[in-house]
């Protein structure tokens, strides 16, 4: 979960979301030799009187500076396209998890299991119990088996919302009469928090998402006193 001195990514909970963190570092350190060169050469530009009177065009420094960034472009295209193409990837799911955005709220469906079907609301300031995050908490959270391919399969039924879990690295949009899908593999336990990252109106900053991953007897057993009630 991230907390206020939170100010680089949450730790991965999931093979996707540490490949993006990977990537995420990899363009930084292309920017950062990038910005640290380019505002040398400005500095040494504006603070010296060098004047070559017979310089006045080079065909050669032109195609060095045309044909580097291209290059330096190639190196950060290849592996974001690898990651995108990869994260597109549904590896046959075990189960599947259907979300639907509403103003403003997520109900979901377990529909491998007898069609369990429940809301999740946040739980407002007033309510809050003593061990509950202020914004973030729900009343009824979803428990997913980790270790496990699931597939999550999101809609809306009102306007745009979108399913983001940062530590898992999953954002799916919701969106009203479409049904976008996407795999999701979580490789340890824990409560992962998320939120609505759609502006989808007034209660938009009210619409949190709570998962706890399990060990898969652990789930089963969870959804199955969820079938008997
Ligand atoms: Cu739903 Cu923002």
């Amino acid at each position: 979960m991230a907390t206020w001195t939170t100010l680089s990514l949450q730790d991965s909970s999931s093979p996707m979301m540490e490949q993006l963190i990977f990537f995420h570092d990899h363009t930084l350190l292309i920017l950062t030799t990038i910005v640290s060169l380019v505002s040398y050469l400005m500095g040494s530009l504006f603070f010296n009187t060098n004047i070559n009177r017979n310089l006045l065009e080079s065909q050669t420094i032109e195609m060095i500076w045309t044909i580097t960034p291209a290059i330096i472009l190639f190196f950060i295209a290849v592996p974001s396209l690898r990651l995108l193409y990869l994260m597109d990837e549904i590896n046959n799911p075990a189960i599947t998890l259907k979300t639907v955005g509403h103003q403003w709220y997520w109900s979901y469906e377990y529909s491998d299991f007898s069609n369990i079907e429940f809301d999740a609301y946040m739980i407002p300031l007033n309510e809050m119990e003593g061990s509950s995050f202020r914004l973030l908490d729900v009343d009824n959270r979803i428990t997913l088996p980790m270790n496990t391919h699931i597939r999550m399969i999101v809609t809306a039924a009102d306007v745009l919302h979108s399913w983001t879990i940062p530590s898992i690295g999953v954002k799916v949009d919701a969106t009203p009469g479409r049904l976008n899908q996407m795999g999701m593999l979580i490789n340890r336990p824990g409560v992962f928090y998320g939120q609505c990252s759609e502006i989808c109106g007034a209660n938009h900053s009210f619409m949190p998402i709570v998962m706890e991953s399990v060990k898969t007897n652990t789930f089963i057993s969870w959804i199955s006193q969820l079938s008997e009630a």
